[in-house]
């Protein structure tokens, strides 16, 4: 990059996210929308976001100007908060025979939900899983999204849960997305554990915790707070632990039963994710804490139950942020605009609200403060679409691909047709 750095555009809109507030509700008047707008891209960073033909004619001549032509609309990369794609395997006759009857906690009862993925994952080499993964997220950046939350939690012991941090660690080096690991040890109690719920949570506390650190492999821990794997004072201990040696709490609450989100508040977790079952005594709770509820639709979707609560989340003056959980069980659509585009249809959410929970409220779940918005020393990861109207974007529920995506200020995709 020369030293001035590159002037993208004139946009026929940017949405830059700027000054729009972490929590409550938010209505499209407040989106600060720039138009035939240009964004100056120093050293990967956002330097300014202003009127393009002002920014040439007073930028120095040696800057590199990437002129476009025709009618494009960039926001900044999304932020996908809660993946699950290093898996093996796929789990098609789950989705069967909830479809035909039986209920997710049923099937997971009956030995098959997240165990039969764990015994497929168990069986990919750290390479195969690093491959499976990096796949995925190319499909995630292709949809836009520029930073991907990805959890272990289909490894279950020691061994298998490092071999699934180091494969997410290798294919973050290799990646264009930024990939944010979470360790997901106590996803369920492993059914081949010689020992109850609460030594196996000791064990993975005691030995993966300090190996985590050491080969920095993750700042985050999170748990599956429900019946079918861990009640709220079985992973207490744990998640104190956890707090003890630094790392970032992130919680599976709510998602059929309640508990998860309460002791996410009082653990001051970053985020508590699912919540389809919160009522009003969650929803507030949530709303006088600084954690951020994030949505899962695609969930709600690939399980057929109640979307998250989000407008009453919003309403009540807590944060919301949205993301696809891709997973082979539970959401294995892997697409967020076509589920967010849903979730805002079912529960009225604004574009204002949708963009916001996939870009910097996204970014506070995972406690990342240099990315989200585009402002003056944000990361320049743009999405771009050849479109007039931001609004196209959820109309279209997922029907408008974008056209490029740039991650830290270079051009990492373009759409060819
Ligand atoms: O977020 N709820 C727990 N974990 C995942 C599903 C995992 C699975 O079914 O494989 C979720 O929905
Ligand atoms: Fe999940």
């Amino acid at each position: 990059m020369k030293e001035n750095g590159k002037l993208i555009g004139p946009f026929k809109q940017v949405l830059t996210m700027q000054h729009l507030p972490l929590k409550g509700a938010l209505k499209d008047e407040q989106l600060e929308i720039i138009e035939q707008a240009g964004i100056n891209i120093v050293d990967g960073k956002i330097k300014v976001v202003g009127d393009f033909e002002g920014l040439k004619a007073a930028l120095p001549d040696d800057i590199e100007i990437v002129e476009l032509k025709g009618d494009f609309v960039a926001l900044p990369g999304y932020i996908d908060c809660h993946t699950h794609i290093a898996f093996g395997g796929n789990r098609a006759n789950d989705f069967a025979m909830r479809n035909a009857g039986s209920s997710y906690l049923e099937i997971a009862e009956a030995g098959g939900g997240i165990w039969s993925t764990v015994k497929h994952t168990r069986e990919c080499s750290q390479d195969e899983l690093k491959f499976l993964t990096l796949k995925r997220a190319d499909n995630l950046l292709r949809q836009g999204i520029t930073t991907v939350e990805v959890k272990s939690g289909y490894g279950l012991n020691v061994e298998e849960e490092l071999k699934t941090l180091r494969a997410i660690k290798e294919a973050n080096q290799a990646s264009f997305v930024d990939l944010i690991s979470t360790c997901l040890a106590a996803h369920m109690h492993p059914k081949d554990y010689e020992g109850n719920a609460e030594d196996y949570l000791y064990e993975i506390g005691e030995k993966l915790f300090p190996l985590l650190r050491a080969e920095e492999l993750t700042n985050r821990i999170d748990a599956f707070v429900e019946k079918s794997a861990f009640s709220a004072e079985q992973i207490l201990p744990y998640y104190k632990k956890a707090k003890e040696m630094g790392f970032d709490l992130t919680v599976h609450a709510d998602q059929f039963s309640t508990s998860g989100s309460k002791l996410a508040v009082e653990l001051a977790a970053v985020s508590a994710d699912h919540l389809e079952a919160s009522t009003e005594n969650e929803i507030s709770l949530l709303a006088g804490s600084d954690v951020i509820p994030v949505a899962l639709p695609a969930a709600s979707l690939g399980i057929g139950c109640e979307f998250t609560p989000a407008r009453k989340l919003l309403d009540a003056g807590a944060s919301l942020a949205i993301a696809t959980d891709w997973n082979p069980g539970s959401a294995p659509m892997g697409k967020l605009i076509e589920s967010a585009s849903i979730l805002a249809t079912m529960q009225k959410l604004s574009n204002a609200e949708l963009f916001a929970g996939i870009t910097f409220r996204a970014a506070k779940a995972l406690n990342l403060q240099d990315r989200g918005r585009l402002m003056e020393g944000m990361l320049a990861d743009l999405v771009i679409y050849d479109t007039d109207n931001y609004q196209n974007i959820t109309y279209l529920q997922g029907g408008l691909q974008p056209k490029a995506v740039w991650k830290n200020g270079t051009e990492v995709f373009v759409r060819k047709d």
